[in-house]
């Protein structure tokens, strides 16, 4: 469905009842990535999954998108869509760094918070001059690029070399994305501030999820993260890289499922 906020419309999935869950997607992916979950996760959870703007089928509007502008995007969908019960907010990755914005912003609106293959920290100073050469890269030769170099990274090597269906369909999702799209997004994860201290401070019931082949973040991102929220859960998915929920998806639902299961005890 589309649903109009502020200044654009979004393209938002959801299926299911119960526990609202919010899916927030990767760089440069879109909702598509998270099917299996739409799929199986609406079984247990009324499963809502917006594609950012710029991304899938959500156009792009002038950049750069900060994790900010993203977070409130997700939060006015849930307002349109009446959505009152406070979510358990589910990012990978970018859509991470776009939940420790949620949270600091809405935090009334959390019940719960997973966070799969990110990190709490900000770019340095090398990471921020690897987004410029990248946007500047889609600026001249469009995404193609972007895709040739990420797709061989984003799945751990088995599955790179093993599963053609799914790294095909990885490809379909990322080709979707906007140049446009890329760069805003891009140019808003140079800026994302260091979200430890906010890390720190969480509460709220936190499972940390991450693929024990990731070669984008390394684990011990993931390990430092565990350390930080104090009661926080941490499940390692085996043959699994940057992306758990689509390698390993049933592994990955399980653990997702036996997690909601907590917050209703
Ligand atoms: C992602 O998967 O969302 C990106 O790789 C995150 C990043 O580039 O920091």
């Amino acid at each position: 469905m589309r649903v109009n906020i502020q200044d654009t419309t979004l393209y938002v999935e959801q299926a299911g009842e119960g526990q609202p869950l919010l899916l927030i997607h990767g760089f440069p992916l879109n909702l598509e990535m998270w099917r299996p979950q739409l799929e199986t996760l609406s079984q247990h959870a009324k499963v809502i999954a917006p594609d950012l703007r710029g991304h899938g089928q959500s156009t792009p509007t002038p950049g750069p998108y900060s994790m900010d502008m993203l977070a409130d995007d997700c939060a006015e969908i849930l307002e349109k869509l009446g959505i009152q019960q406070p979510v358990v907010v589910c990012g990978l990755s970018m859509g991470g760094y776009v939940g420790f914005s949620f949270l600091r912003r809405h935090p009334q609106m959390v019940a719960g918070l997973i966070l799969v293959a990110t990190r709490a920290g900000a770019d340095s100073e090398e990471g921020k001059n690897n987004r410029d050469n990248a946007a500047q890269q889609v600026k001249s030769e469009g995404i193609q690029p972007v895709i040739d170099s990420m797709l061989p990274i984003l799945m751990a090597p088995n599955t790179y070399q093993e599963q053609f269906d799914l790294v095909d369909q990885v490809e379909e999702i990322v080709a979707q994305t906007s140049s446009d799209g890329m760069i805003s997004a891009l140019m808003g994860m140079k800026t994302r501030p260091d979200s430890m201290p906010t890390l720190k401070k969480i509460k709220l019931p936190t499972l940390i999820i991450h693929g024990a082949e990731d070669q984008i973040i390394p684990i011990s991102e993931a390990e430092a993260m565990h350390f930080a929220v104090v009661g926080s859960r941490f499940e390692i998915i085996p043959d699994a890289g940057h992306l758990p929920n689509l390698e390993q998806s049933q592994l990955f639902n399980q653990v997702v499922k036996d997690f909601l299961s907590t917050l209703q005890d």
